[in-house]
């Protein structure tokens, strides 16, 4: 197993932290390929006490609680120096060592401080045109961050190494910047000086984690190591195959790991999509299950469906089965894991989506024009639910067969094994011996 993918096949926040963190054992490095600091990844664990502890992992690869695993940030992640330096000193602060375990890419591209004020000077003035017209983004910078990667402007680690450099390429950029901040949104100039010299200190932070990460996996990949690689995001807020332009800046789909880590498609054999067991997408773009009643807020309440970045309540909705059948295809699954199982009990009956009702017609078609996606009406299959708490359940025969039945379905629509079913956020509550059930 050289290289696995972990894939959010949805709008994000599917628990991939968690799936991540629980294979992280299996394998010896773990690599983040996109996306930033708009992720946020938890894990969540049992403590000495009997109770829970929990971390929220923006930048950092969810392998890193685990002292034998060393994590790579990639050549696709765009990097806030300020947020991974003060998410190293946090788990530090836990007593877990960092050092010589985690490794940066020299071509990451830096988040830079105008990223972030022109990305709220276009949200804002999105959102003054329309309520639907901003995207509801993270903040974070991460699409003019991008904007500034495609268009070779961009700010790389490697350019923290030479101050000069540094200062020159800055000096350049902010003047565009600058322009833009002051001409067009009326907000305040950044200053040179000031940028260059918090960066200049995060390059003395952060020089001994940089290195030639694509050099790194595949040489280890030569010498049989097993990498994990971790998506951030959902499918379904890809650049491409998401409903465009309510979506992120980079590629959370199977190809951005290749182009995101610099690891050939050949080595990669498991691609493990990880599909919550209803849906919940945050910021604005059309969302065909979202439940807009009592039974959606009942879904966020008990799910605790609030954004792990932003504190954003989350839209939530029944699983749509046309949208993961689409996310299965362009990924290719070969496996899938379910999460929050334990979260539909006591719902009965469920609803999962099978069909989009659009212009008099049926189809299983997924539509990811945004015009398109927010017209289409979804069609129901109702599945029994079941009253019993199974958060505790380790073995999927001592699941109600509702509960299994509702995973074969799920199986059987999309053709798709699942491997794991997640009862619960802490490490222990995994059900592992699905297969032979579920076809029982
Ligand atoms: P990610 O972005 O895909 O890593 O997911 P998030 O961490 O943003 O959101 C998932 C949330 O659900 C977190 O609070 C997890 O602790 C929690 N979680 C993960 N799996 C389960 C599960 O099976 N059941 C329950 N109840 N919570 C879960
Ligand atoms: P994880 O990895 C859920 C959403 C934002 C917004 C859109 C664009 O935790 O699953 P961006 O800041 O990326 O330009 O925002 O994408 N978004 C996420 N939604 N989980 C995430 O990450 C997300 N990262 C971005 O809410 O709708
Ligand atoms: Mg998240």
């Amino acid at each position: 197993m050289p290289v696995s993918i972990v894939i959010g096949s949805q709008w994000g926040d599917e628990g991939k932290g968690k799936i991540v963190d629980l294979l992280s054992p299996q394998v010896d490095i773990v690599a983040r390929y996109q996306g930033g600091a708009n992720a946020g990844h938890t894990i969540v664990w049992e403590n000495q006490e009997g109770g829970d502890d929990e971390f929220v992992l923006h930048l950092v690869p969810s392998g890193i609680f685990h002292e034998r695993v060393t994590c790579v940030i990639g050549n696709g992640v765009v990097l806030d120096p300020k947020a991974v330096l003060d998410e190293i000193e946090k788990i530090k602060s836990l007593g877990i060592d960092v050092e010589g375990r985690l490794k940066i890419s020299h071509n990451a591209h830096l988040i830079m401080p105008y990223h972030k004020a022109i990305e709220a000077a276009q949200e804002e003035e999105r959102a003054a045109a329309s309520d639907d017209d901003a995207i509801g983004t993270t903040g974070r910078g991460i699409g003019p961050a991008y904007t500034d990667k495609s268009a070779r402007t961009g700010i790389r680690v490697v350019d923290l190494l030479e101050e000069e450099v540094l200062r020159q390429k800055l000096r350049r950029s902010l003047e565009e910047k600058n322009a833009i901040l002051r001409d067009i949104y009326d907000v305040e100039a950044l200053d040179v000086d000031r940028i260059v010299d918090e960066y200049v200190e995060f390059d003395q932070r952060i020089d001994d984690y940089v290195t030639d990460t694509s050099k790194y996996l595949c040489n280890s990949l030569d010498q049989d190591a097993r990498v994990l690689a971790e998506g951030a995001q959902g499918s379904l807020l890809d650049l491409d195959f998401g409903s465009y332009p309510y979506v992120t800046s980079s590629h959370p789909t199977a190809g951005g790991c290749c182009t995101g880590l610099g690891v050939p498609p050949t080595e990669i054999d498991r691609v493990l999509g990880i599909a919550k067991a209803y849906c919940t997408r945050v910021g604005n773009g059309p969302f065909p299950t979202e439940l807009e009643t009592e039974a959606g807020e009942r879904l966020r309440q008990k799910g605790g469906e609030f954004g792990a970045t932003t504190g954003r309540p989350r839209r939530c909705g029944w699983l749509d089965l046309v949208a993961l059948r689409y996310t299965s295809m362009v990924n290719g699954f070969n496996e899938l894991a379910v999460t929050k199982l334990d979260i539909l009990s006591g719902m009965d009956p469920l609803k999962v989506c099978t069909q989009y009702r659009y212009d008099g017609t049926t189809t299983r078609r997924f539509p990811s024009e945004a015009q398109t996606l927010n017209r289409v009406e979804p069609i129901y299959k109702t599945l029994p639910g079941w009253e019993q708490d199974i958060s505790d359940v380790q073995h999927i025969q001592d699941l109600p067969s509702e509960a299994r039945d509702y995973l074969a379905f799920i199986e059987e629509y999309l053709d798709v094994d699942i491997g794991l079913v997640s009862n619960g956020p802490r490490r222990s509550q995994i059900i592992t011996d699905v297969q032979h059930a579920t076809a029982a």
